[in-house]
């Protein structure tokens, strides 16, 4: 168990959770480099950037016990590994949502990657107005100590997603707005969720008239 209480950690503990960082963040580069590839290819192919850009990040420490905590989970190594799948996480900002399902689609279909969790809520929105496409893949990082199965949490989503994401979070951590103007803001929020949607509806359209990229609209299914 991590002494979280005390602030001390054994060496021997400290020296696992590095090797644990350690095959989360090659499991995060080795899909990452997937996710360039395959942009790379539709690039040459069809003269289309499917992905706009991306963000990857691990989780802090202090995060990953934040969440434990709040979960009501044991603070330990073992409970990191068999409770979170989040610590590798990439976020790609694609540029419209039928890139969203091609490339999520592509990536779920290469045989040394497995689907473990997939929540779309890009055909079922969040009552907010959240909309992505959540994938939690486990790819295999291969030490001299053998392949290690690491999950990697990949959010997909549009820049107008994106867009919106971003000012609905700054929202919720503004704690300091009376209750009454979150709730208006909140409102607001979700017209503009819609509108949103509307406008990528139309772009697409337009989109798909002029570039002959292939069309994939399922949302990818688990295969573990
Ligand atoms: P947590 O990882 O604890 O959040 O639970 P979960 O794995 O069940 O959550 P989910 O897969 O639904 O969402 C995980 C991540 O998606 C969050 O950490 C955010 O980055 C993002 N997310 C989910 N819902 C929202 C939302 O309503 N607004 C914004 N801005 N981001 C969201
Ligand atoms: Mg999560």
């Amino acid at each position: 168990m991590l002494d979280t209480t005390e602030g001390k950690f054994s060496i021997d503990e400290i020296t696992e959770f590095i090797n644990l960082m350690q095959l989360y963040e090659g499991a995060m580069y080795e899909v990452s480099t997937k996710l360039e590839i395959l942009d790379d290819e539709f690039q040459v192919r069809f003269s289309h950037d499917p992905i706009h850009h991306m963000e990857r990040r691990l989780k802090s420490i202090k995060s990953i016990i934040g969440k434990l905590q709040r979960r009501g989970l044991p603070i330990s190594i073992d409970s990191v590994r068999d409770n979170l799948f989040d610590v590798a996480g990439i976020r790609v900002i694609c540029n419209y949502r039928d890139d969203v399902y091609s490339v999520s689609n592509y990536l779920s279909s290469q045989s040394d990657i497995q689907v473990l969790r997939v929540k779309d809520y890009i055909k079922n929105p969040k009552q907010n107005g959240y909309r992505s496409l959540h994938v939690i893949y486990a790819a295999p990082v291969f030490l001299s100590s053998g392949e290690h199965y690491m999950p990697v949490e990949v959010q997909f989503r549009t820049i107008a997603m994106d867009y919106w994401a971003s000012l609905e979070h700054a929202l919720r951590y503004k704690s300091d707005l009376p209750d009454a103007k979150l709730a208006e803001h909140s409102q607001t929020l979700l017209d503009c969720a819609r509108s949103l949607q509307n406008i990528e509806v139309q772009m697409q359209n337009i989109h798909r008239d002029i570039n002959g990229a292939p069309r994939v609209e399922e949302t990818p299914h688990t295969t573990a």
